[in-house]
């Protein structure tokens, strides 16, 4: 983390788990939690958790945020949910291209760069998932494919509006997985994705842009990541699920 130069930030990403009862539980039980961090704490919750959570969270330093949105203002899309159908609910942030949107739902860096496009335009922030699967990462090509990833991603989007983007790094073969990225790699990548930023933006812009490690960060590993230059927080999958672990995780950050 560089503290000095960009806002740290912890969110976590339910994926499909918990129900609107147990969110607004597991939201009042957080806050009084992580009421100290100085670090941006953010939930990113189910569609249908989302009015729950945001109620919640109402009077707390938490934010929340979606999952995915679909790329089209409105229409004949049965089954989507519009950006600014998530900006009036007064949802702040939307993950987009996770990996497993782009593994089980057809996702491709060409329909990210439409979600960053209508997510920004809507006034969201995104939080942007690139990364590398392991016979990638074996083939040595890992940096210059979070590279373009990020590159094409953030097609077209303006410098002012960078500073509504974060990117996650997240290795698919340490998402789920229990199997982290050592703190050396999860730099070296988050290097690379911000050397990226730089070919685009220039250095001084990449340099404020907030880039998280995700995949399989927990209460025991997460200092070490955090402590890494590069490494500005984290998206955390199954540890943001418990209250003890995700609140130790925001400790780890708030240092
Ligand atoms: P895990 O922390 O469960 O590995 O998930 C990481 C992730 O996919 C966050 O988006």
């Amino acid at each position: 983390m560089n503290t000095q130069l960009r806002r740290t930030v912890i969110a976590g990403n339910w994926k499909m788990n918990k129900t609107p009862s147990e969110t607004t539980a597991f939201i009042k039980e957080l806050a009084p939690c992580v009421a100290d961090a100085t670090c941006d704490v953010v939930c990113c919750v189910p569609y249908v958790c989302l009015q729950n959570a945001i109620e919640a969270a109402k009077g707390t330093n938490i934010k929340i945020g979606a999952q995915n949105i679909h790329f089209e203002p409105k229409g004949a899309y049965t089954g989507e949910i519009a950006a600014d159908m998530l900006n009036d609910l007064g949802v702040e942030y939307v993950i987009i291209g996770h990996s497993e949107r782009r593994q089980y739902f057809a996702e491709t860096d060409e329909t990210c760069n439409k979600k960053v496009l209508a997510a920004l335009a809507a006034g969201l922030k995104v939080i942007l998932c690139v990364g590398e699967h392991k016979e990638q990462r074996l083939q040595g090509v890992t940096n210059e494919l979070v590279g373009m990833q990020t590159k094409i991603a953030l097609q077209n989007v303006k410098a002012e509006d960078l500073k509504n983007v974060i990117i996650a790094y997240e290795p698919v073969w340490a998402i789920g997985t229990g199997l982290t990225a050592t703190a050396e790699q999860a730099d070296e990548t988050n290097g690379a994705v911000r050397a990226a930023v730089a070919d685009v933006y220039g250095k001084d812009v990449a340099e404020t842009v907030t880039i998280q490690y995700g995949g399989s960060m927990n209460a025991g590993n997460a200092d070490e990541l955090l402590a890494k230059y590069h490494v500005d927080g984290g998206l955390i999958g199954g540890a943001s699920l418990k209250v003890p672990d995700f609140t130790s995780i925001v400790k780890s950050a708030s240092k």
